[in-house]
């Protein structure tokens, strides 16, 4: 499954993709992440991408000609869905990334194409007309879209097939976790962990872990 990431600031995206699982998903192959800087497709002599809002107000809006064109560039290296990383898009989920991931397993040249809006907007030109989906990751303004996409990425890509060594860790959250050493001290407290753990009982841990789940799927399994 191949990403696509139209952005202005195409470097803040290195070091993040360079690390852990994610780096090594790309080196296997199961992933292929690309970074396309929007500003080298701009024909404004000084590389211009934004200009002031029609109609007033404050702060810049992107323009349409350099995004336009790098995303005509960008859709003959990737066929997948079109997403705009916008605060005004629909909520971004588990549910959503198991389906995006879903829509693409086993695509060659197909993926999701991101692009990250940046300054107080993106011209509606291309911003409603290019996009398949607007993603919000949360009702709270960021700068721009770049931590939005890395979200996203990273979600969807931990649904990719071999992504993660086992299956069932995809979901490691789902309860809470508890590691050596069976006490930690901290201060006075001794913090211990539950006794049924350590039993070796495998139905009575699944109770446990099924009375103990947290929130954030207990939600996700309610509206599948
Ligand atoms: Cl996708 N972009 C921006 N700028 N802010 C956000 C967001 C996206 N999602 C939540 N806040």
């Amino acid at each position: 499954m191949r990403f696509d990431i139209l952005t202005i600031f195409p470097s803040s995206f290195d070091s993040y993709f360079s690390e852990s699982i994610i780096k090594r998903a790309q080196k296997n192959k199961l992933i292929k992440i690309c970074t396309h800087d929007i500003r080298k497709f701009s024909k404004d002599k000084h590389k211009k991408v934004d200009d002031i809002p029609f109609g007033g107000g404050a702060g810049m809006v992107m323009t349409p000609q350099p995004l336009y064109d790098a995303i005509k560039h960008v859709k003959k290296l990737n066929k997948g869905a079109v997403i705009f990383l916008s605060p005004s898009g629909e909520i971004f989920t588990q549910i959503k990334a198991e389906r995006l991931a879903k829509k693409y397993e086993k695509t060659k040249n197909k993926g999701l194409i991101l692009i990250c809006g940046r300054y107080e907007g993106v011209d509606e030109r291309v911003a409603g007309y290019v996009a398949d989906e607007v993603i919000s990751i949360g009702d709270y303004v960021l700068n721009g879209g770049e931590v939005a996409a890395m979200a996203v990425i990273e979600s969807v890509s931990r649904m990719v097939p071999m992504f993660i060594a086992k299956k069932e860790s995809a979901e490691k959250f789902d309860h809470p976790q508890y590691t050596r050493p069976e006490t930690f001290v901290v201060g006075k407290k001794k913090l211990k962990v539950p006794k049924v753990l350590l039993s070796g009982d495998h139905k009575k841990i699944q109770e446990w872990r099924e009375r103990h789940k947290t929130k954030v799927l207990k939600l996700t399994r309610l509206l599948t």
